[in-house]
């Protein structure tokens, strides 16, 4: 339903309001969302954290003098929050998680089958050693013994640490070791496109290079009886403890939930803890106010469970909220370009959450494919992980949501722990191209570079002003908050985002990307620097760039340039391209490999021999330049055009 009569501040763009059937039906409504902000901040969060069970209820809702606690004194375990109180609740049989294979094979678990595999688990991993405090690394492909084990170390109050299973052998070391981890559960292997991944030897391999020794665990998902080496099969464990009941153990709110790693402005991988009744508190209100999620619903986010999404969107979220998840462990053009809509319809799917990277791929394989199914089903449809363009966001709400399932957009990052930004769907008018509000409950700014507002309809960073109750451990220790924060001439706090944003005068915002090094390619979110130091690191190689560009030709829409100057006497030629590319395969895994590799003489630099990486972007997407005089070699960039080679 369009709406542009309303519309003062942006008249070429379109209001859209959700139909009535939606609004009727909302978790959340215009009432809840003003009864929820009439207590005010921090207060209002006590709402958001009466959806979990307590053990013991919070003195306060934040304690911020010094670190920042949220729910301090309140003590909880997430495992029997998304698990065990739904079986208490009498719903033991219903689905809690349905899976789809690679092969096509389909397995479901009910509460009650979850809460004997969480707990069985719980006790092999107890009688391996691992103690509360102790952290284990789960580097799994999506399979349900993934937020199994998940759940069974949250059981123990072992936080876990989820490496994405595209990772390499070494990007798997590093974390092992930077997270000081002595378990690993990982799998023999597991199918990508039909060919099957052999991830133990990866895993193998990282425990070699590891600092430390490494126990592991192994599913057995290629049953293919593979030889593999020493370790503890997690079906054996599994059938050993077949009964146990392990106690959950009641967690302080602050204590950790888990670890992940994510890619920050260095060189290096950047290590976030997210905390057990904040985080939790934040996804499951978010599931339940944004993704208007309850128990009768079936949930699809088809986030990897080894990033963020997939932890708070298809693990603690709507597990937390008792509703079913989908899982599944392929791809959306395998063996069909339809697979995803053919699932959404077998499973009755009510809200599908995905990334602009997959909406842009199904508008490129056809509206024939979703149109091809009864999706019926779906209630409301999310989008998250990049700007999502007015053009994708009418093609998703019409040929996937039938013309009038609401779309929420929504922003949020590893950091944020849950979403920041979106449009509450019972609620708020949507607005294709913008991705919505500040949630109730969270306060943001777009500011200068003195930390300073700007007006609206000025560009600036995004921050966030205020405390929010899934932000990230390390944003709450030391004076004030946030170790990522600057503070503004009358002494207030921010945390930087690293996005750039405007607000329009309706508060709603517009998101143009990164500020800083960080960047999304197929949803997967790299540093530049990271990838720049495995180039540099290749003999022959003095200095490399990475930026990313626009690609018109392949389903991705973007892709990875790597401009790299070689040493003065080794020839930029397919060998040394090949041992650029193995290197950053072999440091952080396929996922970061360079599509383009361009070899060039120098790069474009300032007098004061800074790489102007805006220049190689523009080269990369093929765009103007613009004015080149600035630098000290503007030649070299012409040259540089020259040489790209797709
Ligand atoms: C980007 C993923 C525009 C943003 C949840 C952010 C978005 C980074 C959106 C975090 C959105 C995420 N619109 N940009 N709706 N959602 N981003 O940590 O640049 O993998 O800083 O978390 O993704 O990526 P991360």
């Amino acid at each position: 339903m369009a709406d542009s009569s309303s519309d003062e501040t942006c008249p070429e763009r379109e209001w859209e309001t959700p139909p009535d059937s939606f609004v009727e039906q909302a978790n959340v409504a215009a009432a809840d969302r003003d009864a929820f902000e009439e207590r005010g901040w921090p207060g209002c969060w006590s709402v958001a954290a009466d959806l979990l069970d307590w053990d013991r209820p919070f003195d306060a809702v934040l304690d911020d003098e010094g670190a920042t606690r949220w729910f301090p004194g309140g003590r909880l375990n997430a495992s029997y929050n998304c698990v065990d109180r739904h079986v208490e609740a009498g719903r033991g049989d219903e689905t809690a998680i349905t899976w789809e294979g690679k092969l096509g094979e389909t397995r479901a678990y009910s509460y009650r089958e979850l809460a004997g595999e969480v707990n069985a688990f719980a006790a092999a991993l107890r009688e391996l050693g691992v103690g509360e405090g102790d952290v284990v690394t789960l580097y799994l492909p999506m399979i349900p013994e993934l937020p199994v084990a998940m759940l069974a170390c949250a059981r123990i109050g072992a936080p876990h640490s989820v490496v994405f299973a595209g990772f390499s052998a070494d990007a798997l070391a590093t974390r092992l070791s930077g997270a000081d981890s002595e378990y690993l559960v990982t799998c023999d292997g597991y199918y990508r496109r039909g060919t099957a991944i052999d991830l133990k030897r990866r895993a193998d391999n990282a425990c070699v290079s590891a600092d430390h020794d490494v126990e592991q665990v192994v599913v057995n998902r290629l049953e293919d009886d593979r030889p593999v080496g020493d370790h503890h099969a997690y079906a054996d464990l599994v059938a050993e403890h077949e009964g146990a009941t392990v106690d959950p153990v009641s967690r302080g709110a602050d204590d950790l939930l888990f670890y992940i790693y994510t890619s920050g402005t260095t060189g290096e991988p950047t290590l976030v803890r997210h905390t057990t009744g904040g985080y939790l508190t934040h996804v499951a209100w978010t599931s339940h106010a944004v993704l208007d999620l309850g128990p009768d619903d079936t949930h699809w986010c088809s986030a990897d469970v080894g990033w963020i999404t997939g932890h708070s969107y298809a693990v603690y979220g709507p597990l937390a909220l008792g509703a079913t998840t989908v899982l599944y462990e392929g791809t959306p053009d395998h063996p069909e370009t339809d697979r995803l809509w053919e699932i959404i319809e077998r499973n009755g799917v009510d809200v599908f959450y995905t990334a602009p990277t997959s909406i842009r791929a199904f508008m490129k394989w056809g509206e024939e494919h979703p149109e091809g199914h009864d999706l019926s089903s779906l209630r409301l449809l999310g989008s998250v992980g990049e700007p999502i363009d007015e053009t994708a966001w009418h093609w998703y709400r019409d040929h996937v949501g039938d013309g009038d399932c609401p779309v929420v957009d929504t922003w949020w990052q590893t950091e944020t722990g849950g979403i920041v930004l979106s449009t509450l769907p019972g609620v708020d008018r949507m607005r294709p191209g913008a991705v919505g509000k500040s949630l109730p409950g969270v306060e943001t700014a777009v500011v200068d570079e003195l930390g300073e507002r700007v007006a609206a309809g000025e560009a600036g960073q995004l921050v966030v002003t205020r405390p929010w109750p899934g932000m990230a451990r390390s944003l709450c220790e030391g004076a004030g908050w946030g170790a990522r924060r600057t503070r503004t001439a009358d002494g207030e706090w921010h945390y930087e985002t690293g996005d750039n944003a405007v607000r329009d005068d309706d508060g709603y915002l517009h998101l143009l990307g990164r500020a800083d090094d960080v960047v999304k390619v197929s949803d997967r979110r790299l540093s530049t620097t990271e990838i720049e130091s495995a180039i540099v690191g290749v003999e022959g190689v003095a200095e490399a760039a990475v930026v990313v560009g626009a690609d018109e030709t392949a389903v991705q829409t973007s892709e990875i340039h790597a401009f790299v100057s070689p040493e003065s006497n080794v020839a930029g030629d397919q060998t040394l391209r090949e041992r650029v590319r193995d290197a950053v395969q072999e440091a952080i895994g396929p996922i970061a490999v360079p599509d383009v590799v361009t070899f060039a003489p120098s790069l474009p630099k300032t007098r004061s021999g800074k790489v102007v990486r805006r220049y190689l972007a523009a080269i990369a997407s093929g765009e103007d330049l613009g004015d080149t005089s600035a630098l000290r070699n503007p030649d070299v960039v012409g040259e540089l055009e020259s040489l790209v080679d797709r």
